[in-house]
């Protein structure tokens, strides 16, 4: 079965075509920013953008994933509406794909590894820490009370005068670190279930926005995203604890960075867990998730119908 995913849920269009757990084609068309996503912008873009991305894939296709949501309405009703349409026109079955649960899945259709799993989402607009049963059998275990680990990345970055997306400034930034400079940062929430990062942005940004010193802000940067990770891995070990799973997933844009990688990595090996982490170029935003969540979910749950209508929030 071939399958075309289309995403739109916030500024890129992500197009991809599966087939049998396989790859065939991933596009990804990037907007240009203007120090942050600008939503009726961003939906214009995937309006102008989405038929000429999905034209040259659109051929023996038997299935369409696209994302329903959650994410920004005008962005899924390009897609969804767009996708639709097709399914209709092209008289091809068509499934609404939840945008976080196709983070959470992708390394599981990647690898296929045993069930139950716990899996970290971390992006620019979630974290959630989520016990996964089944494919469409889950549970949220813990989530931010208030802004996304991504977010302390982009405002961060937007404040040194990094530009956007942050999280890739930050981490190219933290190369050139030499550990001369020093930061403390608070570890917000650590006796609870659920993550907190509005005060670690806010107190990072304090001690950063008067400095133009690029060797500080290097050290500051370094310093930040490995502060981070103790932050994830801290709920992280917890929730592995309490449900003594083996498999841990960790996926969503900020998985891409590579120190917070490498840091859950060692926990991970140093609990005799396996860890499963998307490819970095498949972490953040893209159609291969959204095209193989709907490979997996067709099999068990079927198709979505038309009737179906895209949402803007998850939790
Ligand atoms: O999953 P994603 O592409 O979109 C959402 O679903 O939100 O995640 C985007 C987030 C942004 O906050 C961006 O700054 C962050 O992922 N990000 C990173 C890196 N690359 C992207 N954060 C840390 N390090 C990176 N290398
Ligand atoms: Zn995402």
């Amino acid at each position: 079965m071939r399958v075309l995913g289309i995403e739109s849920s916030c500024d890129d269009t992500g197009v991809a075509v599966v087939e049998n757990g396989e790859i065939v084609e991933n596009i990804l068309i990037g907007q240009e920013h203007f120090g942050g996503v600008i939503p009726e912008y961003a939906a214009r873009f995937h309006h102008l953008a989405i038929y000429n991305a999905v034209k040259p894939f659109f051929y023996d296709i038997d299935l369409i994933a696209y994302t329903n949501g959650p994410g920004l309405m005008g962005s899924l009703f390009v897609g969804s509406s767009f996708a639709k349409g097709l399914a209709y026109g092209a008289n091809i079955e068509s499934i609404a794909i939840n945008h976080i649960e196709a983070h959470m899945m992708l390394p599981y259709w990647v690898y296929r590894f045993d069930f139950p799993f716990l899996a970290l989402i971390i992006s620019g607009g979630h974290t959630l820490l989520v016990f996964v049963r089944g494919i469409g059998d889950f549970e949220i275990v813990s989530r931010s009370i208030d802004d996304a680990v991504g977010e302390v990345f982009d405002k961060i970055a937007r404040h040194i005068g990094l530009g956007y997306p942050g999280g890739r400034l930050i981490e190219e930034l933290a190369q050139e670190a030499r550990g001369v400079y020093s930061f403390e940062f608070p570890k917000p929430m650590m006796n609870s279930d659920n993550f907190s990062f509005s005060g670690l942005k806010t107190a990072a940004i304090n001690q950063i926005s008067r400095d133009s010193v690029v060797e500080r802000k290097a050290d500051f940067c370094d310093q930040l995203q490995c502060h981070v990770a103790r932050i994830l891995i801290d709920k992280l070990a917890r929730f592995q604890k309490l449900y003594g799973v083996r498999n841990l997933v960790v996926s969503g844009g900020v998985a891409s960075n590579k120190v917070i990688r490498g840091k859950i990595q060692e926990f991970a090996e140093n609990l005799q867990c396996q860890l499963f982490l998307p490819d970095i170029n498949l972490c953040g935003d893209n159609g291969v998730m959204i095209a193989a969540l709907g490979e997996l979910r067709f099999e068990i749950f079927g198709a979505s119908g038309l009737n179906i209508k895209p949402f803007s929030s998850f939790v």
